[in-house]
C-alpha cells in the first residue's frame, strides 16, 4: 500500500552511495558526531542543486541501534539532506572490506593483492539489494535516481525491478568514479557478468575518461554480446546511454579561501619557513594505488643524482587515513614511514627548530636545519590545505591507476595568477591526465621517467610554467562540477 507521505513529495533527484556526505563517528563519551568523508565522489557531488526533493541515501559507517538512530535521522535530513540505510556490522564488513575493496578495488585498479570469495559476493548482493528495496519503497513517480561507485553496481538493475513491479516511472543513472579496466582483465572476475547486467539497468552510464567509457562499451559486447553504437549499448527493446563526464571541483570555494586575510598569513609564514627551498607537494588518501613510496624514492634517486639540491628541495606529504581495515594498506603505512626516516637520516641536516604553527598539523623543519621528507598522517583541514596548495611549487600526483584525482584540479585552482604558477606533475594513469594537458605528465611504474618528470619541472622557465599553468586553469574553470 502506498505511503500517503509519498503522495504528496514533488518527483527529485535521489543520490545513493554506499556513504552519505557525512559519516557517523562515535565519540569517547559515546554520543555521535558527524565528518566529512575523505575521498573524490563526496567532494564531487558537493555542489548538487539540493531542492527540496533532494534526498542521499548511504550507509551511515557504522551499526547505530534502532532507538539512537531516530535522532540521528532528523539532523541528517534537515542538516545534510541525508537518509542512513544501516546495515548490520558484518554483513557490512563483507561487502565495504570484502567485495568492495578486497575484489573490486585491486580489480579496477589492475593491482595484484585481488581475491574472491563468493561469501562476499552474497553480502554484496546482499547490501544491494537492501539499497534497491527501501529507494524503491521511497521513490515517487518522476523521481531520478542517481547511483554513485563500485559499491553498488548491482542497484540499478533491482530497482529497475521494482520499478516495473510498482509501475513508477523513474530515471536511473549510474555514475562510476574508479577506473573501468579492459575487458580481458575485467573477465578474471567470476561474477563479472552478472555486475555488467546490474549496471545496464541504468538509462544511463558515466565515466570520467573516454578510455573507461571505451573499456565499458567494449566489455558489454564481448562478455554479454550486446550491440554497441557511438554512446549506445543496445539491450533488446531499451538502451542505454553511456557518458563521458569528468567531475570537477568548485573552484570558486578555494579562490575564497585565499582571499582572507588569515590565510595569506598562514601561507606567507609557510614560504618563509622554506624560502630558500622548493616544496614539492602530495595529498593522497592512505591507498596502495597513490603510488606514495615511490614519491620518496624518486626524492631520493634525484638527490643522490643531483646533488646541488640537497639542502633546497623537500617533500610534505599528507597521508590522510583511509580503508584502516585493509592490510595493504596498514603495512604501506609502515613502509612509508621507513622510507621518509631513510631519507631523512641520508640527507637530512639536524633539524634545530621544529614548530607547532597555526597550521597545528604541520611541523615544519627551522630554516636552519633540513628535513627532505615530512609525513603528515592526519586529515587536513579545508583552510590548511588550501595554505599548502598554494605555497607548494609543485604538486606530484604519482597513482598506478586513479578514476579521476580531484587533487590535481585543487592544485591548479590554488595556484593565483600573479604568484609563482606552480607545476603540476602527474602520473599518466590518473583519469585526470586526459584533462589537464599542462601537467608534466610520467609513468609511475619508472622511477627514471618520474625522477626526469620533477627535474624538468624543478627547472622549468617562468614563461612555460605560466602556459602550462593556463592550459589547466581553463580546464578547471570550465569543468565546473
Ligand atoms: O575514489 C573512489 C572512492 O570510493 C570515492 O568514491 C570515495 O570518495 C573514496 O574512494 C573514499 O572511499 P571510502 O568510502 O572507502 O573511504
Amino acid at each position: 500500500t502506498a505511503n500517503p507521505k509519498q503522495l504528496v513529495r514533488d518527483p527529485g533527484l535521489l543520490v545513493v552511495s554506499n556513504r552519505m556526505p557525512v559519516s557517523v563517528k562515535r565519540t569517547a563519551e559515546g554520543s555521535y558526531r558527524l565528518d566529512k568523508p575523505s575521498g573524490g565522489l563526496v567532494t564531487g557531488l558537493s555542489g548538487i542543486d539540493k531542492g527540496a526533493s533532494f534526498s542521499w541515501y548511504g550507509w551511515p559507517g557504522l551499526p547505530v541501534p534502532e532507538e539512537e538512530l531516530q535522532d540521528l535521522r532528523s539532523v541528517l535530513k534537515e542538516q545534510h539532506h541525508a537518509v542512513a540505510i544501516p546495515l548490520d556490522d558484518d554483513l557490512a564488513d563483507l561487502h565495504y572490506n570484502g567485495f568492495c575493496n578486497s575484489t573490486l578495488w585491486p580489480l579496477f585498479h589492475y593491482e595484484g593483492c585481488f581475491s574472491y570469495n563468493r561469501g562476499d559476493w552474497e553480502a554484496y548482493q546482499r547490501v544491494n539489494q537492501i539499497f534497491a528495496d527501501r529507494l524503491a519503497a521511497d521513490c515517487v513517480d518522476g523521481d531520478v535516481v542517481w547511483v554513485h561507485d563500485y559499491h553498488l553496481m548491482l542497484v540499478p538493475e533491482m530497482l529497475r525491478k521494482h520499478g516495473l513491479l510498482f509501475n513508477k516511472k523513474i530515471t536511473i543513472g549510474f555514475f562510476l568514479h574508479t577506473p573501468f579496466p579492459a575487458g580481458d582483465h575485467f573477465k578474471i572476475l567470476p561474477t563479472c557478468k552478472e555486475l555488467l547486467a546490474g549496471v545496464l539497468g541504468s538509462d544511463m552510464i558515466g565515466f570520467h575518461t573516454a578510455s573507461y567509457a571505451k573499456n565499458f562499451k567494449a566489455t558489454c559486447t564481448s562478455i554479454l554480446g550486446h550491440k554497441i553504437s557511438h554512446s549506445k549499448v543496445f539491450l533488446g527493446k531499451r538502451s542505454v546511454h553511456v557518458k563521458v563526464s569528468p567531475i570537477g571541483i568548485d573552484p570558486d570555494s578555494f579562490t575564497r579561501e585565499l582571499a582572507k586575510p588569515e590565510l595569506r598569513r598562514l601561507s606567507d609564514s609557510l614560504r618563509d619557513t622554506y624560502k630558500d627551498k622548493r616544496v614539492l607537494l602530495g595529498i593522497d588518501r592512505l591507498d596502495y594505488i597513490k603510488g606514495l613510496p615511490r614519491k620518496i624514492e624518486a626524492l631520493t634517486q634525484l638527490l643522490s643524482q643531483q646533488p646541488e639540491w640537497i639542502g633546497r628541495l623537500v617533500l610534505i606529504q599528507v597521508v590522510v587515513p583511509s580503508r584502516q581495515d585493509i592490510g595493504e594498506n596498514q603495512e604501506l603505512f609502515s613502509t612509508l614511514n621507513r622510507l621518509a626516516d631513510e631519507a631523512n637520516r641520508q640527507y637530512g641536516k639536524s633539524v634545530s627548530a621544529t614548530y607547532h604553527d597555526l597550521l597545528t598539523h604541520i611541523i615544519f623543519s627551522g630554516s636552519d636545519g633540513y628535513q627532505p621528507v615530512t609525513l603528515l598522517h592526519s586529515n587536513v583541514p579545508f583552510n590548511e590545505l588550501v595554505t599548502l596548495y598554494n605555497a607548494a611549487d609543485i604538486c606530484l600526483v604519482a597513482s598506478t591507476r586513479d578514476g579521476m584525482n580531484l587533487v590535481a584540479s585543487e592544485y591548479v585552482a590554488s595556484q593565483q595568477e600573479h604568484e609563482r604558477k606552480g607545476v603540476l606533475v602527474l602520473s599518466k594513469f590518473a583519469g585526470a591526465a586526459e584533462q589537464l594537458a599542462g601537467s608534466v605528465q610520467f609513468n609511475p611504474w619508472c622511477l627514471d621517467d618520474m625522477v626526469d618528470a620533477l627535474t624538468k619541472a624543478l627547472t622549468m622557465s617562468e614563461s612555460e610554467r605560466a602556459s602550462r599553468h593556463e592550459q589547466n586553469r581553463k580546464f578547471v574553470v570550465q569543468n565546473t562540477r
